[in-house]
């Protein structure tokens, strides 16, 4: 028998919703081709890519051994998603990390054990992005159950159904300001925001609604109806205040090439996504503008457990 275990799990897009989804709005994303691969060998303590590391340091390792009920593990990380970019970073290695310390465990568990560890390191978190790295393909996060339901949660003021949503996969640009942001602190500052505004309140209302006619217009694979709504939603984060010049500059770019385009993730920094059926010109257009480009496809694979060598 093999003396280590090792997993991956893919990044994400979020075509429709972030933010709105941790107040119990509909989110939809889409799993993408950067991966984290995670290896671990068992083991008294825990260290992390050779190191001994604090838990206010990295909280995410901490919170997987607790969910995975283990005392220690030496755990590595190969990740090509950069962090705070809005890619699902941490979502991808959570979900690597248990499903390579607990071989037994099906995806609803991962996937649950995974948005655990996200809440509680993060402090504030929808299921989304462990959902969508832990199933792959494109998922929805909303209110109410569907036939096509994976897994739900009651959360403390709402309740999360998880479901698959069939959609061709698509062409879409990934463009990289080159700076993250950590997501907890942004969506605390729109916690605020909505607990203080009334104004708030309705852009979430509202991006919930767009998120909800974005995914029959994905479902039809009407791009130019997908492109529109993107672009409404970005309009709506930017109102949230968790746009940037950087990612308004970025967008502007890719206008004329694009059907719609919309930050990933929390904001603050990060990425851009666009979906368009010239990437190379988005990509070009991105690259003149300072950016990092990334032309992929959406619904990639999920977790996956893969055997060890020799
Ligand atoms: C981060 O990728 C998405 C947010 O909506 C936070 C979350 O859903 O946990 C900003």
């Amino acid at each position: 028998m093999s003396s280590y275990s090792e997993a991956s799990a893919p990044g994400k897009v979020i075509l429709f919703g972030e933010h709105a989804v941790v107040f119990g709005m509909t989110a939809v994303a889409t799993a993408i081709t950067m991966r984290a691969k995670v290896r671990t060998v068992p083991a008294g303590t825990l260290t992390f890519n050779g190191k001994r590391i604090e838990k206010e340091e990295n909280p995410y390792p901490y919170h997987a051994m607790e969910e995975a009920e283990l005392d220690g593990a030496d755990m590595n990380v190969i990740s090509e998603i950069p962090p705070g970019a809005g890619l699902g970073s941490s979502a991808a290695v959570s979900v690597a990390m248990l499903a390579s310390l607990r071989r037994d465990w099906d995806m609803k568990t991962v996937a649950s054990a995974a948005y655990r560890v996200e809440l509680l390191s993060q402090g504030r978190a929808s299921p989304l992005d462990t959902s969508v790295s832990t199933y792959g393909n494109t998922v929805v996060v909303s209110r109410e159950n569907s036939a096509e339901e994976l897994w739900s949660i009651r959360g403390r003021e709402v309740e999360w159904h998880i479901s698959s949503l069939a959609v061709r996969p698509m062409e879409i640009v990934i463009g990289y300001t080159g700076h993250g942001a950590p997501t907890g602190p942004l969506v605390e500052h729109v916690r605020q925001l909505h607990s203080r505004f009334s104004l708030a309140r309705e852009a979430i209302e509202e991006i919930g609604q767009i998120a909800e006619e974005g995914r029959r217009k994905l479902m039809e694979s009407d791009y130019e109806g997908v492109g529109r709504l993107m672009n409404r939603n970005q309009r709506l984060l930017a109102l949230l205040g968790v746009s940037t010049k950087e990612l308004e500059s970025l967008i502007e770019a890719v206008a004329a090439y694009s059907y719609g385009a919309k930050l990933t993730g929390a904001g603050g920094g990060g990425c851009i996504v666009v979906l368009t059926d010239r990437s190379e010109k988005v990509a070009d257009a991105i690259r003149r503008r300072g950016g990092l480009p990334y032309i992929c496809r959406t619904g990639a694979e999920g977790m996956r457990r893969h055997e060890p060598e020799g």
